[in-house]
């Protein structure tokens, strides 16, 4: 039995523009802070990066229908801005063009990390015109788009974005600012605002964001423990969250860490808080935090180390399941922290789960030409089922997009974490659909759809 969704439910897959597409300098596209970092040795696992990635751009037809023939109803995918910026937008015409042809619904992301080189160059995120220029780049978008995209989202977890980009250095632009990488997490807010209007201003009739979210749990009970997860929260999930769903800050360091003068931080504000159509949840595993023991060595909990002297320490989650890539599975966090984000958001939209998934090192195709996926079958299995028990505790949530469609460029963490439905053969980039897939599309297809 699948689990079953309530009748309208989306069924989706997720992508982004620098994990897939490759074709780095192709229309005389510019670099991006992705392109920057990767090329500076050291920086990603086996040095690789994504030039080529999975080649999408030159084959974005195969890959679209592969996911339509799965029968979902809606493609998530990101643009890559200095690929816009160089005035190359004749592919994302085609792409949309032929996801609509194959009856499925784009569903395109403005920003997911890819900020144009030269952007950084003049301060990236920790300049406030960087929201200014994503405005403008919205509204390219829109106006060359808008009469065939109608659902957008703005911006794409600037959570992990400030904290690995910009308070420490593992992903690009690598800054390691600490705490005083806050003022890049307000201008993310700032652009989303920005872009809400634009969106809004040239018609586009549903938007959203992706932000992801996990419970923080406290590893005892103890006072300092307590205080250390409630801090740790606030920067890396209600940052984030509240100044959309609520229009402030969740406290006076962190309304003080962004850096903004009192009144204009309320004007900010009042645009950030915005109305939405959709609230995107990105969802991977829950967090444990404790306040730093003296002597105790925390390197290696997370992928990324947070300094010394930071408040707060990650300690491993208690699990006995975890993904080839580390990471606790644990479903029943995705039913907790969309409960969660109901009772904490009055005005909370309608939830789209707009990234689940899980790394597995699946073995290449074997004689039967097939993938045998089985863990990543009952991880998404499982989860579906988490946000099925969402809904019956009263979260409104209208559809599910798996990450990724396609197995790609993980990051830091380059080729080796696998994340597709589809896998992918790095040194030809043949394209297997995985069991996972078939799964996936059986699942859809069970769904009563009256
Ligand atoms: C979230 C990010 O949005 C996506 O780019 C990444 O590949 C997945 N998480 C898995 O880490």
């Amino acid at each position: 039995m699948y689990p079953q969704f309530p009748p309208g439910f989306r069924f989706g897959m997720s992508t982004s523009a620098y994990q897939i597409e490759g074709a780095a300098d192709a229309g005389g596209k510019g670099p991006s802070i992705w392109d920057t970092f990767t090329a500076q040795g050291g920086t990603v696992r086996n040095g690789q990066d994504g030039r080529v990635a999975i080649d999408h751009y030159h084959r974005y037809e195969e890959d679209v229908a592969l996911i339509a023939a799965a029968g979902v109803q809606d493609y998530r995918f990101s643009f890559s801005w200095p690929r816009v910026l160089a005035g190359d937008l004749d592919f994302y015409d085609r792409l949309v063009d032929s996801l609509l042809a194959a009856g499925v619904r784009p569903v395109p992301t403005l920003y997911h990390w890819d900020l144009p080189q030269e952007f950084e160059d003049a301060g990236g995120w920790m300049n406030r015109d960087t929201a200014h220029r994503l405005a403008d780049y919205a509204s390219t978008l829109v106006l060359r788009l808008g009469d065939r995209v109608r659902d957008w989202i703005t911006m794409n977890e600037m959570n992990v974005h400030t904290l690995y980009g910009y308070a420490l250095g593992d992903h690009a632009p690598a800054r390691g600012l600490g705490l005083g990488a806050l003022p890049a997490g307000h201008h993310q807010l700032l652009a989303h605002g920005l872009a809400v209007q634009v969106l809004r201003t040239h018609g586009a009739r549903s938007v959203g964001i992706a932000n992801q979210h996990f419970p923080v749990t406290p590893a005892t009970d103890s006072p300092e423990d307590v205080a250390s997860a409630t801090l740790f929260s606030d920067l890396t999930n209600w940052t984030f969250s509240d100044p959309i769903l609520l229009g402030d800050y969740p406290s006076e360091l962190i309304r003080a860490g962004v850096g903004v003068p009192d009144g204009q931080l309320d004007r900010d504000l009042e645009l950030i808080k915005a109305r939405l159509d959709f609230y995107g949840v990105n969802y991977y595993e829950p967090t444990m935090i404790e306040a730093p023991r003296a002597g105790k060595d925390y390197s290696g909990v997370l992928e990324v180390d947070i300094p010394e002297g930071m408040p707060f320490s990650p300690v491993p989650v208690k699990s006995d399941e975890r993904t080839d890539f580390g990471w606790a599975i644990v479903p029943s966090g995705l039913t907790e922290i969309l409960v969660t984000l109901k009772e904490r958001y009055p005005t909370l939209p309608p939830v789209i789960i707009t990234e689940n998934g899980a790394s597995f090192h699946d073995a290449a195709p074997g004689p039967d030409g097939r993938v045998h996926d089985e863990r990543r079958i009952a991880y998404l299995d499982a989860h579906l089922s988490a946000v099925v028990s969402a809904i019956s505790a009263g979260v409104r949530v209208d559809g599910y997009y798996a990450w990724s469609a396609l197995d790609n460029f993980e990051w830091a963490a380059g080729y080796d974490e696998r994340f597709g439905l589809i896998y992918v053969d790095f040194s030809d980039l043949s394209r297997t659909p995985k069991d996972s897939y078939y799964w996936y599309r059986d699942l859809i297809a069970a769904q009563a759809r009256s």
